[in-house]
């Protein structure tokens, strides 16, 4: 995770941007705080990445890169103003002894890229059409060894996978059918016959913008739809306030990268 200490609407690379709305970071530093204790709350340690000048979307380090398995394949940001992110998210992972593999394909790591460890032998969901680029999902699959099934998204508002679909556990999604192009949801029902359906509204209060660690489910407390629907499916729901990163376009997942050693 990466406090946003920098953050700030300072440019629009998706339609929840709007660089007229003012944002208040000590808020946004105050809410993140919350998020932080609550991970390390239910017994997850969590690594500090130091936000750097200019580079106020720094707070969404799930887009730094894609780690399975000890090996981090690293992100290519599609828009100059993150380029500079990936160099720092390197750093960390070069430090860390993880095996870092530098990419050649524009792709937003964990913000496109979901893991089931449990389904199919460890499988891999790509999200494609507004950011990651489907050749870079080519790229994870011989990086990580892992099948990775390309889904097209097709809505703005939904720019990242990881607005629009989440894993619950090892082997269980819940998505928003609507955020998919027609073959995509058909992809999905294939493969995930009992997935958690979110509809729009729970998409929309950024509800599958979660982190699962399979029991509890940490997700944005304006999705109250969404938290009785992972509760009705046995996953207990753990609301945190992050009204201020949702001007950027994010929300709880979007400020998680998550690390499988
Ligand atoms: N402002 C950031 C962008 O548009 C938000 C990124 C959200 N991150 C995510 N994992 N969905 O790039």
């Amino acid at each position: 995770m990466c406090p946003p200490e920098r953050y700030e609407v300072a440019y629009a690379i998706n339609p929840w941007m709007d660089t007229t709305t003012p944002v208040d970071t000590e808020l946004a530093l105050k809410q993140w705080e919350r998020l932080r204790e609550t991970l390390s709350g239910l017994g997850h340690t969590v690594h500090v990445l130091a936000p750097e000048p200019h580079l106020p979307d720094m707070v969404y380090a799930a887009n730094g890169a894609f780690t399975v398995d000890g090996v981090s394949y690293g992100a290519r940001f599609k828009y100059a103003q993150r380029t500079a992110e990936a160099a720092a998210h390197r750093a960390f992972y070069d430090a860390g002894g993880w095996e870092f593999r530098a990419p050649t394909q524009t792709n937003e790591g964990e913000g496109d890229f979901a893991y089931l460890p449990a389904a199919y032998g460890g499988m891999v969901l790509a999200g494609y059409g507004f950011r990651t680029e489907p050749a870079a999902h080519v790229e994870a699959q011989d990086v990580l060894g892992r099948p990775v099934v390309s889904l097209h998204l097709v809505d703005p508002r939904f720019y990242h996978l990881d607005t629009a679909l989440a894993a619950l556990d090892d082997r269980t999604v819940t998505y928003y059918p609507g955020a998919f192009s027609t073959a995509a949801q058909r992809v999905l029902r294939q493969l995930f016959p009992d997935a958690v359906l979110a509809g729009e509204a729970d998409a929309y209060a950024f509800g599958l913008n979660l982190v699962s660690d399979g029991r509890n489910v940490v997700l944005n407390s304006e999705a109250t739809g969404m938290a009785r629907k992972v509760e009705a499916a046995g996953y207990t729901p753990v609301l945190v306030e992050l009204s201020e990163l949702k001007k950027g376009g994010g929300s709880v997942k979007c400020c998680v990268a998550e690390l499988r050693p």
